[in-house]
């Protein structure tokens, strides 16, 4: 089968020919049609995110597609089911294996394209918003990022939770996807000062919830204008940056830091990722998530798809198709 492979940490991706992976018990293999782009496949390849994969490696960390075979002792679901799933690499391909409590069965009317890029996403921002902070309605969540992959389904699951959202993006374009999506404000950080902007729409109390994938200068904006007794969600690093937080602050104004990576709840409590993603498949079919995918390219162009995240050209998804 083709696959994107990274050769070595740092190279070049390449598309070759290779094995096509078979599934063990309690997995399933999967024909993608389709595989969503995280800005995490860019750490994967270079050798600096948090879940190791020794080179040779196929990045791709969710896919949507057809099931194309059953490991032993899997039930539930049959070959020709069509389903999206979330691994631990490898989605970049013809073929995947996935384990079945990653795979969940595609609504009607969910095409692969758009279900590719739903579970990395929105399995985060979901669980995130409602289990981790437990964002009430009537709060005010503040999503920086807001235009990204991430950010902008925090922006919708904040408001499908009756949540006031305001946004925070890098230039008016984005600022104007998020509040398409769904924000209540927009700020673009490019001209505007966060800490004053949230202030003055708070009426000077400040955010109850911060939703932050992007950290340097940001999170340290989000210390400034978070609420009395506010929780900080610590989504990412986007910005490269890594924040140092002074506990002081956090003392004083009774601020909660949630440190929260989705993807290590899979192993740890699958029960709860699993009634996550279903309600989040809920509310994508009676319409309160509409998923934006930016841009759609074939395989064999995934550098050039990863490298519009870097370049912060994409908004919403970008998605590889396959075949
Ligand atoms: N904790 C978890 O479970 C979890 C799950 C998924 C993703 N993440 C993390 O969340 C972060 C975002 O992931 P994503 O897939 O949403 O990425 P993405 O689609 O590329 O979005 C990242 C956003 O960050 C902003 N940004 C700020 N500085 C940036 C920089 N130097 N380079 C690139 N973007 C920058 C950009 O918005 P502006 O241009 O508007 O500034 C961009 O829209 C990553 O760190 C990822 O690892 C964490």
């Amino acid at each position: 089968m083709k696959a994107v492979l990274c050769p070595a940490f740092g190279a070049p991706l390449e598309v070759a020919d290779i094995d096509t992976p078979r599934p063990g018990p309690g997995q399933v293999r999967i024909q993608v049609a389709a595989a969503g782009v995280n800005f995490a496949d860019s750490l994967l390849i270079a050798g600096t995110y948090q879940e190791k994969l020794a080179p040779p490696l196929v990045p791709g960390l969710e896919l949507a597609g057809t099931v194309a075979e059953l490991g032993d002792g899997v039930a539930g679901l049959a070959v020709g089911d069509r389903v999206m799933a979330t691994v631990s690499g490898g989605a970049f391909a013809e073929q995947a294996v996935a384990d079945l409590t990653d795979v969940h069965r595609l609504p009607d009317g969910l095409d692969f394209v758009t279900a590719a890029g739903f579970p990395v996403a929105y399995g985060t921002s979901h669980m995130a918003l409602t289990a981790k902070a437990g964002l009430k309605a009537g709060e005010t969540l503040l999503v920086h990022g807001a235009a990204g992959g991430v950010g902008l389904t925090a922006v919708e699951v904040g408001a499908a939770m009756g949540a006031t959202v305001i946004a925070t993006a890098g230039g008016p374009d984005k600022v104007k996807v998020a509040l398409d999506h769904g924000a209540h404000h927009g700020i673009d950080y490019k001209s505007e000062d966060i800490r004053e902007r949230v202030k003055a729409l708070t009426g000077g109390r400040g955010a109850d919830v911060v939703y932050d994938p992007v950290g340097g200068s940001v999170f340290d904006a989000s210390l400034r204008c978070i609420a009395p007794d506010g929780r900080i969600l610590v989504i990412g690093f986007a910005s490269g940056t890594v924040p140092q937080i002074p506990a002081n602050i956090l003392l004083v104004k009774n601020v909660t830091i949630i440190g929260y990576w989705w993807g290590a709840y899979r192993k740890l409590d699958p029960a709860r990722v699993r009634a996550s993603m279903a309600e989040a498949l809920a509310w994508w079919a009676d319409g309160r998530l509409r998923p934006h995918v930016s841009a759609t390219l074939p395989l064999a162009e995934a550098a050039r798809a990863l490298a519009m995240l870097k370049d912060r050209s994409a908004t919403g998804k970008v998605v590889l198709t396959v075949g």
